[in-house]
């Protein structure tokens, strides 16, 4: 059995693409410091081939003595989107590159590394251009210029694989709202109106259950895939803010939309997809944004009552 060890397992995509590795096989550990007091993983508990580790991955001995004793490393383990980092950028450049950089020093040659990038790194190109992995990487945020540059060191190495994932959205057991999609829906459900600044700008979006599998996928197909990055989004899913809202619109009808003319997102991104790539490779997502919208409505029925449901 292969041995995987998933750094930030305990996160947002970890929390489901550690059930997936765990059917498929593997052994997995995680190593998480649970920064958002999570308890995403309780239910592997009592699997005979999950191990959990309490740590931090700046940590050099201990990633150093994890890295001998596993086959793959999926780094998952960082602070993650713009505002986090703009708030605390030296936290964001120990982590999310000096930890992969260090990552990269400790592993031997046959160890593969799947890494999770952002295509939030084609930044504010024309939403008339479709973006595929020949296109320059303009990223307009230091999240995206960390993530970018982590990117181009890895890929510099060999047995890599780079994941450049499109804006995930599902329900997970450690829920993050803030990603556009959580986001709208759960301000649909709550406010009952959205307001939206630059309704034209285009994001590709992914279920998270596509990016578990896709992950998966570029294990099992690792020889013919590595050294190479791959957008991974829902291809009929490039759509402007505008078009999300309407789309939400369908599953809550009462939803009142307010497009304001003044005032700016400070996410710049604006760009079409193409998934090409990795589809010729043989994976296409498949759960669609409706799927993903109704999961949503259902979810937050479930959570608890607060302010802030990143803290779960
Ligand atoms: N969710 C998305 O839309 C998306 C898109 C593109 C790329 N990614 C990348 O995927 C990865 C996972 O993102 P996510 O959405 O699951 O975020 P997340 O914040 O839910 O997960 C990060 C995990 O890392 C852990 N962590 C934080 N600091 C740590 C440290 N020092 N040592 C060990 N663990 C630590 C946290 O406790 C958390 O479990 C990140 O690298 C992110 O950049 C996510």
């Amino acid at each position: 059995m292969e041995k995987v060890l998933v750094t930030g397992g305990a996160g947002y995509l970890g929390s489901v693409l550690v059930g997936r590795l765990l059917n498929r096989k593997y052994r997995v550990t995680v190593l998480d410091n649970l920064f958002y007091n999570q308890v995403s993983l309780l239910q592997y508990a009592g699997h005979p081939h999950f191990e959990f580790i309490l740590g931090d991955m700046m940590n050099g001995p201990l990633m150093q003595g994890l890295l001998k004793t596993h086959d793959i490393i999926i780094p998952l383990a960082a602070i993650v989107g713009m505002k986090a980092c703009d708030s605390n950028p030296q936290l964001a450049r120990a982590l999310n590159l000096d930890a992969i950089k260090q990552i990269l020093d400790f592993r031997s040659a046959n160890q593969r590394i799947i890494f999770p990038c952002t295509n939030s790194g084609y930044g504010t190109k024309s939403a008339q251009l479709y973006c595929d992995e020949n296109t320059s990487l303009e990223p307009v945020s230091l999240y995206g210029q960390i993530k970018v540059e982590a990117e181009r060191i890895l890929l510099n190495s060999n047995n890599v694989i780079s994941l450049r994932l499109a804006t995930v959205f599902g329900p997970s057991p450690r829920m993050r709202i803030e990603l556009l999609v959580n986001d709208f829906v759960y301000r649909a459900i709550k406010d009952g109106f959205l307001v939206i600044f630059e309704k034209d700008f285009k994001r590709n979006y992914i279920h998270i259950e596509d990016v578990a599998e896709c992950f998966c996928f570029s294990l099992e197909h690792f020889a013919e895939m590595k050294d190479e990055a791959y957008n991974v989004g829902l291809s009929d899913a490039n759509l402007s803010k505008e078009e999300l809202a309407l789309k939400i619109k369908t599953h809550i009808p009462s939803l009142y939309i307010h497009y304001a003319e003044v005032g700016s997102d400070p996410d710049r991104r604006n760009y079409i997809i193409s998934n090409e790539k990795i589809k010729q490779r043989g994976f296409i997502a498949r759960h669609s944004l409706d799927e993903g919208i109704q999961q949503l409505i259902k979810a937050y029925k479930m959570l608890p009552a607060r302010s802030n449901f990143n803290n779960y």
